[in-house]
């Protein structure tokens, strides 16, 4: 028998800043599972800034949602009712699924994931999943990091970046600096992940503020951010300096191209080497990041945080604030128990 339930779609296309208006939330007819299909009842919901890019026309690093299309977005769940052989009922899943708490899937679509005692669900949204992954690839195969390197990490206290910062200390970073855009989250980056230092890039340009706390440069850059971040850390690079650039989020609500650093002809003279990347095009490095950091976060090694926001209805208001900087560590939204 189908049965009512709610989805968030994309209403209108932002011109800037997103507003609620441009979501709505609908309730529709869930259909019973076909043969091959599985329901499973979402625990977690993930909101990236990468969504942001799907809103807007055109291609971005993922295809646009169309207006009317419903928003969807990684999510962990527990299977509740199965119609494959391949997904047992109870089976703990990940998929790319409609911001709903209940869905049906195709059971080829999901991935199931390891019982982890004492690891919450949504770690698979986060440390264990693509920002996990992606802070792990920038670090060690864009940016080459080796034992001895001098890091810098914008956007530091987010789900990729508080992870850049550890993996790089954990690995044997001669320092690491980091920028973000709090007081609280900068007194984080150094009393509880062990940044060396870092600062608020609302105190004052990040050129200087940069120089202050790297004196003596830096070796690798892992760009969250962009814009001035970038040209600071152009400025701020050693010769052979490797930058791995992951995101640009100071510019996903321009609604004009923006400007590139002034600083470029440095990539010459210091013989730099920055690196664009998808973390989508680098799944072979998977199994080794799930082997290595799955011990890192069950001995508490890493420090993990997560800013949770209650139910389906926070959604909306959960991707908005974390466009604004609203999230320490990585965004969720908690659906069941
Ligand atoms: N290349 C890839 O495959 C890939 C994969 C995942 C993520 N990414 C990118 O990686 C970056 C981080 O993603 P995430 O999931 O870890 O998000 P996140 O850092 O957890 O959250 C976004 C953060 O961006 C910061 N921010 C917002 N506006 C800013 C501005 N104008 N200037 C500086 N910082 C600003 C905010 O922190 P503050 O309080 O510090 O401002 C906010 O908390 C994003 O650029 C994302 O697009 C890329």
């Amino acid at each position: 028998m189908p049965v009512a339930t709610r989805e968030w779609q994309l209403a209108a296309r932002p011109h800037g800043e997103p507003t609620p208006e441009d979501f709505r939330l609908v309730e529709l007819e869930r259909p019973d599972p076909a043969d091959g299909q599985i329901v499973v009842r979402m625990l977690a919901m993930s909101v990236d800034p990468y969504m942001r890019g799907r809103m807007n026309a055109g291609k971005s690093y993922a295809a646009a949602w169309e207006v009317g299309e419903t928003m969807k977005g990684g999510a962990v769940g527990r299977v509740v009712a199965s119609r494959s052989p391949a997904v047992a009922e109870g089976a703990l899943v990940l998929a790319d699924a409609a911001w709903r708490d209940v869905a049906v899937l195709d059971a080829r679509h999901v991935r199931v994931l390891p019982e982890l005692p004492g690891v919450p669900a949504s770690y698979h949204l986060g440390v264990l999943g693509m920002p996990g992954l992606t802070a792990w690839v920038g670090l060690f195969r864009l940016a080459e990091f080796r034992e001895g390197d001098t890091v810098f990490v914008s956007g530091a206290a987010g789900a990729v970046g508080s992870l850049v910062g550890q993996f790089a200390r954990l690995n044997g970073a001669a320092a690491v600096f980091g920028s973000a855009g709090t007081p609280e989250k900068v007194r984080w980056l150094t009393d509880e992940l062990g940044f060396t230092a870092a600062f608020d890039y609302h105190d004052g340009p990040v050129a200087q503020q940069l120089r202050t706390a790297a004196p003596d440069g830096i070796d690798v850059f892992f760009d969250n951010v962009g814009g001035e971040h970038l040209e600071a850390a152009i400025g701020a690079f050693r010769e052979f300096g490797r930058g791995a650039l992951c995101g640009a989020i100071s510019g996903y609500n321009a609604v004009e191209a923006q400007p590139g650093p002034r600083n470029m002809f440095m990539m010459v003279t210091k013989k730099l080497s920055l690196r664009g990347f998808i973390v989508g095009d680098h799944a072979d490095m998977r199994d080794d990041f799930i082997a290595k950091v799955t011990p890192l976060v069950t001995s508490g090694e890493l420090v993990v945080r997560e800013t949770v926001r209650e139910g389906l209805d926070e959604a909306v208001p959960a991707f908005l604030d974390l466009l604004r900087g609203g999230n320490t560590g990585k965004m969720v939204v908690r659906l069941a128990d």
